[in-house]
């Protein structure tokens, strides 16, 4: 077993939080380079920091940037447009293929369509908060996010020190703006995460840990940081939000019904239509030769939507369950 391994044995999909490499500290003259090197040490999506100089005092790269980069990886690509006029822009930035869209709401422009066409695009919507704005500013646009991005430090530089009052204030009121998803919202923290704040974030419930600077340090093993970081988080989720129990998995999926077809796909359209992705499978439970008819289908989802499901489907499900019967 490789050095590497041994030191943290978790893979990516038995975790829990998530980490996005920002490529602002990479190298610039060479952000292919980077993105394959990112995917290649294990992380879980490409953070693509955008500024226009103008909403923030510095200048990085644009839509096209990101568009000739999305053919050198397969990971997500979560786009943070530090720039003052997304609106305009917007369709470029949804051609250029990015998996999530954040705008900041300190900007003067209109919000509201930019996040709607954001969605209407069929990609993450999200807003993100600079270190003095508060919460509530999100409060207008609250149905329309699927992320809320904090920051810790100042936007427009890398490499600048963690702001844990900032974190500890916002982070993890910053839920209470998701909590119209019952599947798939997301708390991203952005600025100064590393190995020092990474549990402090963790226990304060963030789902995505944007890491810059920590990551492209000369010399160091990004691999091994990047299993670091993500096992120091889920350490703080566990212990300072989730009574001693370790995390649910992000990738684990649990069974939530097993019925006949027509009822299983009937079930599965009033789950998802609440926002829960649902899989059908034939249950291991009756004989494989069954006919496809007259089996049981599973209705699987992401085990941290289970207690949502059940709350809101639960009796529905025993109602179904209870139909296929026959009386005694
Ligand atoms: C700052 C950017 C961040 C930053 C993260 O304006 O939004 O994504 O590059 O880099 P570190 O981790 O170095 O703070
Ligand atoms: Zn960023």
């Amino acid at each position: 077993m490789s050095r590497r391994a041994q030191a943290f044995p978790e893979a990516p999909s038995t975790s829990r939080a998530r980490v996005a490499a920002s490529i602002l500290d990479a190298d610039l003259g060479n952000l292919a380079r980077a993105v394959t090197r990112a995917e290649r040490e294990g992380v879980d999506r490409i953070h693509l920091d955008v500024m226009d100089g103008h909403f923030v005092p510095n200048l990085t790269f644009g839509a096209k940037t990101i568009k000739a980069l999305r053919r050198r990886t397969r990971l997500p690509f979560d786009a943070h447009l530090m720039i003052s006029n997304p609106g305009t822009f917007i369709e470029e930035y949804l051609d250029a293929g990015c998996d999530s869209i954040t705008i900041h709401v300190e900007i003067d422009e209109d919000i509201e369509p930019t996040l709607r066409a954001i969605r209407a695009a069929g990609r993450a919507a999200g807003l993100c908060v600079k270190p003095g704005t508060p919460l509530a500013e999100l409060a207008p646009y609250q149905r329309l996010l699927d992320i809320v991005m904090v920051m810790t430090v100042e936007p427009g530089f890398g490499g600048q020190a963690f702001m844990a009052d900032v974190a500890r204030a916002k982070l993890l009121e910053a839920r209470t703006y998701l909590s119209h998803k019952l599947h798939g919202g997301e708390i991203h923290v952005d600025g100064g995460v590393n190995r020092e704040s990474a549990e402090l974030v963790g226990s304060l419930g963030v789902d995505i840990l944007v890491v810059g600077s920590a990551l492209w340090l000369k010399g160091r093993d990004m691999a091994r940081e990047i299993r670091l970081i993500r096992a120091l988080a889920d350490e703080g989720y566990q212990y300072g939000l989730n009574g001693g129990v370790p995390p649910i998995p992000r990738d684990k999926m649990v069974t939530f019904a097993s019925l006949p077809r027509p009822l299983a796909r009937t079930l599965r359209e009033e789950v998802e239509a609440a926002g829960i992705p649902v899989l059908l499978f034939r249950s291991p439970q009756d004989a494989a030769d069954m006919d496809d008819e007259v089996r049981r289908w599973d209705l699987l989802l992401p085990a941290s939507a289970e207690a949502a499901a059940k709350e809101r489907f639960g009796r529905r499900r025993d109602t179904l369950a209870r139909s296929t019967q026959q009386p005694a």
